[in-house]
């Protein structure tokens, strides 16, 4: 058998806008595909649950490999260069190493350190729904609710500074900016210098918790690092930037791809407002349906095969968990929003296997506290017609939308 090749510019506006089509002509081409620079693309359920699972033979290791390559990114490169290096941590190790850092890390969304985060959610939806009130009847909503609550509540988590998080939201904005589409190389300087400044910050806030570690992920990780089973500095820093990173954009997304559903689907909000206990469901389907992280790479470690195909030492895997989620051999009418799917946890939106995201639980209490509150404090969510709809435009990775304007009432 031969794998079927595509050129496909996953970067395109259109791609960007709406992969879906995209994405369900690749599945019907087949479950893996080579892209002509080599890449294999999985497109299907049941083979990038696979990939996801064969962490051996499928590394994330060497992820961060691919970004700003060649000369035109030689001054990028040496600014990174000049600090922290990026060496291999929790999202971007392999087993048994990323074993390790799982186990420091899943004690900050334990059960009760996420009870603890409950409280603080419900108090700072009220804030800023109150806010929003005060000044009308129209929002724009990631700027004055989505894209503030995640944020605050993982630099609550991680344990940086409270008075820090606007600093904090804009470099893991520049953080998230280069990925996912094509960077100027004057753009991958400015970006450069803001991860550099990030990790000094985190350094800073290492060696504060040093003299009194707190009850939450940095005073964990300096906890395990005094038992003397810590992780070097550069481990520490790569771990809390993925943290900071990983935890805000993404719950932003759901909680604004859920309001912009209920927003324009006005049988679904009437459900959701009849039946609380509908939410979480509906954040499942939505996960699914709209998929904010919508790829990773894995690298194949060694002579493997896949689906019947062999795939060669050193060759890269791209992992389209967004067309997993549309496949229709597990999610039959993948393209409608069905939370009374009986299978409506089973998507990959959270990854699958030894990577699956630590912090899906916060990340699905944000969620659901955001939605109710909403629906609480507002008799109507309706989209702002003053507006232009709604597009996602930054990235085919971190899919979300730029702004949602809203009429709450
Ligand atoms: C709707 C919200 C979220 C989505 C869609 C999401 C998605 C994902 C996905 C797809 C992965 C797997 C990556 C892989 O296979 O390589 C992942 C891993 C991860 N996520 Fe999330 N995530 C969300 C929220 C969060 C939050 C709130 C946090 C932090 C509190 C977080 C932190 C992480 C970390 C640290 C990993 C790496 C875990 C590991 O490698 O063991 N995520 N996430």
């Amino acid at each position: 058998m031969t794998i079927p090749t595509i050129d496909v510019k996953f970067h395109d506006p259109d791609v960007i806008r709406n992969p879906y089509p995209l994405l369900s002509e690749l599945r019907a081409t087949g479950p893996l595909l080579r892209q002509a620079d080599g890449t294999h693309v999985v497109t299907t359920y049941a083979a990038v649950r696979e990939v996801l699972v064969r962490a051996s033979d499928f590394s994330s290791a060497n992820a961060n490999k691919r970004m700003w390559q060649g000369d035109q990114y030689a001054e990028a490169q040496a600014v990174l260069r000049g600090t922290c290096p990026v060496v291999p941590a929790l999202l971007t190790a392999d087993p048994p190493l990323h074993t390790r850092h799982r186990s420091i890390v899943r004690q900050a969304f334990s059960p009760r350190r996420v009870a603890v985060l409950d409280d603080a959610i419900g108090a700072m939806t009220q804030r800023l729904v109150d806010a929003i009130v005060s000044t009308g009847d129209t929002a724009e909503l990631i700027a004055a609710y989505a894209g503030v609550l995640p944020m605050q509540m993982i630099t609550e988590a991680v344990g940086a500074g409270r008075d820090d998080i606007d600093q904090v939201k804009r470099w893991s904005d520049a953080f998230l900016a280069h990925i996912g589409r094509d960077v100027p190389p004057e753009e991958a300087v400015g970006y450069a210098v803001q991860r550099v400044e990030l990790q000094e910050y985190l350094q800073a806030r290492i060696g504060e918790s040093r003299s009194a570690p707190t009850d939450d992920l940095l005073g964990d990780i300096v906890r395990a690092e005094q038992l003397g089973d810590g992780l070097s500095v550069p481990e520490m820093i790569c771990i809390l930037e993925q943290l900071l990173v990983a935890g805000n954009e993404t719950a932003t997304k759901l909680i604004t791809f859920t309001a912009h559903q209920l927003a324009t689907d006005s049988e679904l909000q009437k459900r959701a407002r009849a039946d609380r206990s509908l939410v979480p469901s509906l954040l499942e389907e939505m996960l699914r349906f709209e998929t904010p992280v919508q790829m990773k790479f894995r690298h194949v470690t060694h002579d493997t095969e896949l689906r019947g195909e062999e795939l060669p030492a050193g060759s890269t895997v791209m992992v389209l968990y967004g067309s997993a989620n549309r496949d229709a051999d597990e999610f039959p009418s993948p393209d409608d929003v069905n939370p009374d799917r009986p299978n409506v946890r089973s998507h990959v939106a959270f990854g699958y296997g030894p990577h699956l995201c630590v912090g899906a639980q916060l990340a699905r209490v944000e969620a659901r506290i955001a939605i109710e509150t909403l629906l609480d404090r507002f008799e109507s969510i309706e989209l702002d017609t003053d507006h232009p709809r709604p597009e996602v435009r930054a990235s085919f990775v971190h899919r979300g939308f730029d702004s949602l304007h809203l009429k709450l009432r």
